[in-house]
């Protein structure tokens, strides 16, 4: 099988990830930070490593700033809707997943006023566009750092220099960015950062977080779920400090020991080096897909900074159809549609039909990317007969 659905989930993972899944399973799987004994005191020893390397992954120097979740919706659930109140406004751009789109709609019909900034054909924001859109009750930006579509990055480091301008905390979306090129906390001017484990970090699926800036005061935040922490037990109350304030009930321990497995694989190999592999697959990718007649390329994926992942269209038969075809025929796996993201879709003019996306990872081969354009190739010159 060709795998470029890594966009989705990246896959395979880097052995030692499921090695080290099974060994802690077999060796360690105790409740974290809970119990007294050898084994509780391990998991929560391997709790806290992860933390650390999730931390320096990003630049943080507080491990404890860094607070797990069971992926990066809940994450961004934990902040948009513990942070917003109504009255208040939030912007956001025309690029967005679901995972910001839902709650805020859902917000929305409490209260919270939402100003969409507009994005280019090719999904790029302009950060003059977002200021403008700021005014008295703006309480929050969010944005996707770059787009699970079309790949396109954002000039994030503007928009923080924006919202610090005008004190307004900003909430960074890194689901597609972080481990395809180094995404540092300070330099992208987040003040909250949500991540997500199985994607770029390579990771299982059930991990992901959130990392609060030491310049943002996390207790502004009501917790989305209460419960045990194993800390402060004899009150009913959730504790204010981190990690617990947003860490009630027992952890995915097992799958963060993994995460922190995958990122230690992405140091190893150096974050530079395999960001550049990604990019060649991408553009050897785009570069072929743009020589057959009849496909179109959303977004630039040619830029020097975006993330590989290529999205293609074609009037000659539907992206549903291609990526079936692809599978059944020449088991190429990809995804079609709208890929949880329809905002991002009309911006590009894509929507309601959605594109085919192809999203290579670190393991495919530049082989792999010509077989692909050749099967594409032949698809698309049969047609939808
Ligand atoms: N958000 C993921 C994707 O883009 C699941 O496919």
């Amino acid at each position: 099988m060709i795998y470029l659905d890594n966009a989705s989930t990246s896959w395979p993972k880097p052995t030692v990830v499921p090695e080290t899944m099974a060994a802690f399973l077999r060796d360690t799987a105790a409740n974290p930070s809970r119990s007294g004994h050898i084994l509780s005191i391990k998991a929560g020893k391997n709790v806290l490593a992860a933390r650390t390397s999730v931390a320096e992954f990003f630049g943080e120097s507080d491990p404890l700033r860094v607070v797990f979740s069971h992926n990066i919706t809940t994450a961004l659930n934990t902040v948009l809707r513990g942070f917003l109140r109504p009255g208040d406004n939030v912007v956001t751009t025309g690029m967005e997943h679901n995972a910001v789109m839902r709650p805020l709609r859902r917000l929305e019909s409490s209260g919270v006023h939402i100003s969409i900034v507009p994005c280019s054909s090719t999904g790029l924001l302009d950060p003059d566009d977002l200021r403008r859109s700021l005014n008295s009750h703006t309480r929050l930006i969010v944005i996707n750092h770059a787009s699970n579509v079309c790949g396109t990055v954002q000039p994030v480091a503007e928009v923080g220099a924006i919202a610090r301008e005008h004190g307004i905390p900003l909430l960074l979306d890194t689901a597609q960015s972080a481990g395809c090129f180094p995404v540092h906390m300070k330099e992208s001017g987040a003040d909250i950062l949500a991540f997500t484990g199985h994607k770029g970090l390579l990771g299982p699926t059930g991990t992901g977080g959130l990392i609060f800036g030491k310049g943002f005061d996390p207790e502004q935040i009501d917790p989305l779920v209460t419960g045990g922490t194993g800390s402060a037990s004899e009150k009913e109350e959730q504790p204010v400090f981190l990690p617990d304030r947003f860490e009630a009930g027992t952890l995915n321990a097992c799958g963060i020991a993994s995460l922190a497995a995958g990122i230690k694989f992405i140091s190893t190999l150096g974050m530079s080096a395999l960001a550049g592999r990604k990019q060649e697959l991408a553009s050897r990718l785009v570069n072929g897909l743009m020589e057959i007649e009849g496909v179109e390329i959303q977004g630039d994926p040619l830029k020097e900074i975006s993330v590989p992942v290529v999205s293609m269209t074609t009037k000659r038969i539907s992206c549903s159809s291609l990526a079936q075809k692809l599978d059944e025929r020449f088991e190429i796996a990809c995804r079609a549609g709208l890929h949880c993201a329809p905002a991002a879709h009309m911006t590009l003019g894509t929507f309601p039909e959605g594109s085919l996306r192809l999203s290579p990872g670190i393991f495919n081969t530049m082989d792999e990317m010509d077989i692909t354009v050749n099967a594409v190739r032949e698809l698309v010159e049969e047609g939808s007969q």
